[in-house]
C-alpha cells in the first residue's frame, strides 16, 4: 500500500540550501521537491507549513539510554528517550553499546540490541564502547563494521571502568586505520584526575563544584593532544567527543591546520551552562555533574567560535540522565560518587535554534552541525540528515516564532529536572515525520514504540 504526503508552503532548510519548496513524501522516502509549488500532486495527507521551516530530523550521535554508571542506570529507556528525542525534533540517535571488561564486543552489542529492539519511536544506530582491547576485540571490530557499527569509543578517563591505556588506544587506532572504523575519544587524563579527586576529598572538598575543579581544562587538553598524536602515529582519523575546554579546542584547531583527519563535537551544556551551575547551593550543582565538566563561562566563546570556523563540526547531546532524587543523591558528601551525565536529547534542536535567533550561527549551519555533518561523520548520509529525493522522510516542521519555556514540568525525558529550567527560547517543533510516519502532529504524540529500527551505518563520509 503506497502512501503519499505533501508538505506545502514551507521554507526547506538543509546544510547547503534554503528554498521555498513543496516536499513530496512517498512510501517513507522523499520523492521530490517542487519549487515554488506543485498544485498537481495528489496525496493522502497534506501538511501546511506556511511560515514554518521544513528541516531534516535531528541526528544525535551521542546518547546513553539505560547506561549503567556508578551503581545505577541512566533513567531514560530506549522507549522514553527516543520519544523525548522526537518531541525535540530528533529522528535518529546513535547510542553507545558497552563492552564491559572481561566480555566480548558481541556480548555488549547483543545486550544493546535487546534493550532497543521494538522499543524505539525513531530510528537508532550504535557505536561500540571498547573497554578491553585485546587480540579478540580487535578482530571483533572488523566484524562489527560489517554489521553497521562503524565507530568505537575509547576512554582516557575512568580508570578501572572504561579506561584504556595509550598502548590499547594505539592498537585500536591501528586497527581502525585498516578497517575504516572511526575512533571516538573521551579525552581526559583519568589517572591524573583520580589523584586530584583523592586529594580534594582528603581536604574535605566534597561538593559538586569540586567535580569541575579537579577535572582540569589542562587535563582535557593534554589528553586531546595525546589522542591526536596517537592517531597520527596510527594513520587513523579521530573524533573527540564532548569537547568543553578552550585549550582542547586549540589542540584540535592546530591538528586540523596540520591537515590531520581530526574532528570534534561539543554539546549544548558546554555552550549554554557553566561552572556557575556546578556551584549552585544545596547540592543542586549535582544536576550539572558530567564529564568532561562544565567550564567557567569564558570557555563558551571558544566553543561558539570553533563551531563557526569548523574546528568543531558536530553538536550532540551526550544525553545521560540521572534523577536528582535517588540517583544524583548517591554523591552527597562525595562528588566522585555523583553519576555523571545530563539530560538533553529533547533540547538540542531548540537550543541551537536559539543560537540562530541570537545571531551566533546561520540557519544552514544549525542544520549542518545538528543533522547533516553528524550523519556524514557516522555513515548515515544522505539517508539521514538532509532533505533530498531518495532520503528517508525524517522531516521536522519547525515553528521559528513560537516561544517556549524549558521545564521538567513539560518535557518528555524520564528525569525529574531540566538542566535548562525556566530558560525561554524562540522556536519549537510542531510536526515530526519518521520515514514518512507522523510521530508528532501539531504537538500531539502519534508515534509508537517499535516504529524505530536499527539502522546500520557505513564508514565515515567526512574525512578531510
Ligand atoms: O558525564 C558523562 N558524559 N556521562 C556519560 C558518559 C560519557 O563519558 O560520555
Ligand atoms: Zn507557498
Ligand atoms: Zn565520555
Ligand atoms: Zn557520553
Amino acid at each position: 500500500m503506497s502512501s503519499r504526503t505533501v508538505i506545502r508552503h514551507g521554507l526547506v532548510i538543509t546544510a547547503s540550501d534554503e528554498i521555498h519548496a513543496d516536499v513530496l513524501v512517498e512510501d517513507g522516502r522523499i520523492a521530490a521537491l517542487a519549487t515554488p509549488h506543485s498544485q498537481s500532486w495528489t496525496a493522502d495527507r497534506v501538511i501546511d507549513a506556511t511560515g514554518k521551516y521544513v528541516i531534516p530530523g535531528g541526528v544525535d550521535v551521542h546518547t546513553h539510554m539505560e547506561l549503567p554508571f556508578g551503581g545505577t542506570h541512566a533513567s531514560d529507556t530506549f522507549a522514553t528517550g527516543t520519544r523525548a528525542a522526537a518531541w525535540g525534533g530528533t529522528t535518529t540517535i546513535v547510542d553507545f553499546a558497552v563492552q564491559s571488561v572481561g566480555h566480548t564486543l558481541r556480548e555488549g552489542l547483543d545486550a544493546w540490541h535487546a534493550k532497543a529492539e521494538g522499543n524505539c519511536a525513531i530510528d537508532y544506530a550504535f557505536h561500540m564502547i571498547v573497554s578491553d582491547v585485546n587480540d579478540e576485540t580487535l578482530k571483533e571490530m572488523d566484524l562489527l563494521i560489517e554489521e553497521g557499527i562503524t565507530s568505537f569509543k575509547q576512554f582516557m578517563a575512568y580508570p578501572g571502568v572504561f579506561y584504556s591505556d595509550d598502548g590499547q588506544i594505539l592498537r585500536a587506532m591501528q586497527r581502525s586505520a585498516e578497517n575504516g572504523g572511526l575512533i571516538m575519544m573521551h579525552a581526559e587524563n583519568g589517572i591524573a584526575i583520580d589523584v586530584l579527586v583523592r586529594q580534594a576529598l582528603a581536604r574535605g572538598e566534597t561538593g559538586p563544584r569540586h567535580h569541575g575543579e579537579v577535572r582540569k581544562a589542562l587535563l582535557e587538553a593534554e589528553a586531546t593532544h595525546r589522542a591526536i598524536r596517537l592517531a597520527q602515529v596510527a594513520g587513523a582519523p579521530l573524533y573527540v567527543v564532548h569537547v568543553s575546554a578552550t585549550e582542547a579546542v586549540a589542540e584540535l584547531a592546530r591538528a586540523r591546520d596540520e591537515g590531520l583527519n581530526v574532528f570534534g563535537e561539543t554539546c549544548p551544556q558546554y555552550l549554554f551552562l557553566s561552572a556557575d551551575n556546578l556551584a549552585e547551593p544545596d547540592f543542586e550543582g549535582a544536576k550539572y555533574v558530567c564529564s568532561t565538566p562544565l567550564r567557567p563561562r569564558e570557555h563558551q566563546e571558544s566553543l561558539w567560535r570553533a563551531l563557526r570556523t569548523n574546528d568543531l563540526q558536530v553538536v550532540s547531546t551526550d544525553h545521560c540522565p540521572f534523577c536528582f532524587t535517588g540517583q544524583k543523591d548517591l554523591g552527597r558528601g562525595d562528588f566522585s560518587k555523583i553519576p555523571n551525565g545530563l539530560p538533553g536529547v529533547e533540547n538540542r534542536m531548540d537550543l541551537l535554534h536559539q543560537a540562530v535567533v541570537d545571531g551566533r550561527i546561520s540557519r544552514r549551519r544549525w542544520i549542518e552541525i545538528a543533522c547533516a555533518t553528524p550523519a556524514r561523520m557516522f555513515g548515515l548520509y544522505p539517508k539521514k540528515g538532509t532533505i533530498t529525493p531518495g532520503a528517508d522522510a525524517d522531516i521536522v516542521i519547525y515553528d521559528p516564532r513560537a516561544e517556549q519555556v524549558m521545564s521538567a514540568a513539560t518535557h518528555h525525558m524520564n528525569v525529574d529536572y531540566s538542566a535548562y529550567e525556566g530558560k525561554r527560547v524562540t522556536g519549537r517543533v510542531e510536526t515530526v515525520l519518521s520515514r514518512g510516519e507522523p510521530v508528532i502532529v501539531q504537538r500531539e504524540y502519534t508515534g509508537r514504540a517499535g516504529h524505530g529500527v536499527f539502522t546500520p551505518r557505513s564508514t565515515c563520509q567526512y574525512l578531510n
